[in-house]
């Protein structure tokens, strides 16, 4: 049925509707983190250009739900770009081919007839947890190793009490729109968390209220990412070019300057 602009309905123009895509979707499927898993081929039909890629995802799993089989695992969350919980590898690129996250990403990014590829995150310190489920607390041990600052209780601070330069606040505001999705270490061939990590220093280190323990937080943020199996920046690119915040190479350099500066200055990772 169609809506006329007067409001009254009138039988459906078919030939005026657009049909929805057909589509070959090559899943990764694995029960579980030790067992063995493989691609597994799906077709889907009718899928709105205007779907969202998890949209998708739910109609397919909608249809294995009813025919008795298990449902795709994925992540997700807020569905609006914010979470940084939903993260897939499509067709060999981290978020597929818009640099968004893929609950952002449309199905109109893909044409009728395609194959899909989808694939977890590929990183050993993201061991698979289900199918395209991967368990990235990795991410959290880094940031407990020092992304915090100390803040001492009592009345609130009269505000504009601490002055911060614009170009220091836009740089540390835009580290801190980093949502923790892991993009950089898939797209990464070294796994590297140095995008991640940088951005959680830089957004910190930037501020004021980020001084006392910045020394201290560098060298253990670093300590930890190499603890958890990451691998070294070898300055590819590959992290920004995949994420979905556009954070910049440039916060790398400054991990990399506040590094140097803190084991000059005599702080070491805690053991
Ligand atoms: S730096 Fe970008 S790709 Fe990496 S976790 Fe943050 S938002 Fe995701
Ligand atoms: S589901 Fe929250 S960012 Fe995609």
């Amino acid at each position: 049925m169609t809506i006329t602009q007067g409001g009254a309905h009138s039988a459906v123009d078919h030939s005026s509707q657009k049909r929805g895509m057909n589509l070959t979707l090559r899943i990764w499927r694995q029960n579980g983190p030790t067992a063995k898993g493989k691609m597994v081929t799906y077709k889907v039909s009718d899928i709105s250009p205007d779907m969202s890629f998890l949209e998708m995802l739910d109609v397919l799993n909608e249809r294995l739900i009813l025919d008795g089989d298990d449902p795709v695992a994925f992540d997700h969350d807020c569905r609006e770009g914010i979470c940084g919980m939903c993260g897939v590898m499509i067709n060999g690129q981290a978020h597929g081919p818009q640099q968004t996250t893929t609950c952002q990403l449309h199905m109109r990014s893909f044409k009728d007839g395609d194959t899909i590829d989808i694939e977890p995150w590929r990183a050993s310190p993201f061991p698979v947890v289900k199918d395209l489920a991967v368990d990235r607390r990795a991410f959290d041990r880094i940031i407990q190793a020092g992304g915090y600052i100390s803040v001492p209780t009592g009345t609130a601070p009269e505000a504009h009490s601490t002055p911060v330069p614009k170009k220091d606040s836009d740089a540390a505001f835009d580290a801190a729109t980093c949502i923790g999705c892991g993009a950089c270490v898939a797209a990464c061939p070294n796994a590297s968390s140095m995008l991640f990590t940088a951005a959680k220093v830089t957004h910190l280190g930037l501020m004021p209220q980020g001084q006392p323990e910045r020394n201290d937080r560098v060298v253990n943020m670093v300590a930890q990412q190499d603890r958890e199996g990451f691998g070294g920046c070898t300055n590819i690119g590959e992290c920004s070019a995949s994420c979905p915040k556009g954070i910049s190479m440039e916060t790398i350099s400054r991990l990399n300057h506040d590094l140097l500066g803190a084991l000059r200055a005599g702080a070491r990772p805690k053991s």
